[in-house]
């Protein structure tokens, strides 16, 4: 490269070159990028699906993870990971155990629903997708101490 006999081309091709791998750089990555993200996606959800459908396909009502997001973002600050009400702010707000057996035996997967719908006494309503308030119910019922 450095001995190349015409100096005065380089520029133009080194121009030309670059125009191209510009010309080259802008296509494939989009390409490659729509490519990724819906194989991602086919892949993760194909996997997914089966692996925590065979665990918990009763009651987990479709996507598992962001149920699991959503918990850990806007219930467990109060109602703790496992629903004991030991979040950082469960004493300020008196948020219940979720797990005691009597509650769990009376109330019923509509109450849970309406409950994080509608709010009750301190807990604020939350506004979510209906695929995401069943998984949170399923999730509440999880927490049933045995
Ligand atoms: C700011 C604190 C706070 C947050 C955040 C919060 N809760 Fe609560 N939650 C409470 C309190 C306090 C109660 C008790 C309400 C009462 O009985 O007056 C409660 C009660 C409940 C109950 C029992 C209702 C019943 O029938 O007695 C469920 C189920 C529940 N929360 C689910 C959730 C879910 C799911 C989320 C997240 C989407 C959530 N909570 C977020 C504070 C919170």
């Amino acid at each position: 490269m450095i001995c190349r006999p015409k100096p005065r081309w380089m520029p133009l091709f080194a121009a030309v070159a670059a125009a191209g791998l510009a010309a080259a750089c802008d296509r494939p990555p989009s390409v490659e990028l729509k490519e990724w993200s819906a194989s991602d996606h086919d892949g993760e959800k194909k996997a997914d699906g089966t692996t925590k459908q065979g665990e918990r396909s009763s009651d987990a009502g479709g996507a598992p993870a962001l149920v699991a997001i959503t918990w850990q973002n806007q219930c467990a600050a109060c109602h703790g990971a496992q629903g004991k009400g030991d979040g950082p702010q469960g004493p300020m707000f008196k948020a219940p155990d979720l797990g005691r057996a009597d509650w769990q035996a009376k109330v019923t997967d509509e109450e849970i629903a309406a409950t994080i719908a509608n709010g009750k006494g301190r807990m604020p309503k939350f506004d979510l997708a209906p695929e995401i308030v069943q998984g949170l119910v399923a999730r509440v019922r999880s927490f049933r101490a045995p």
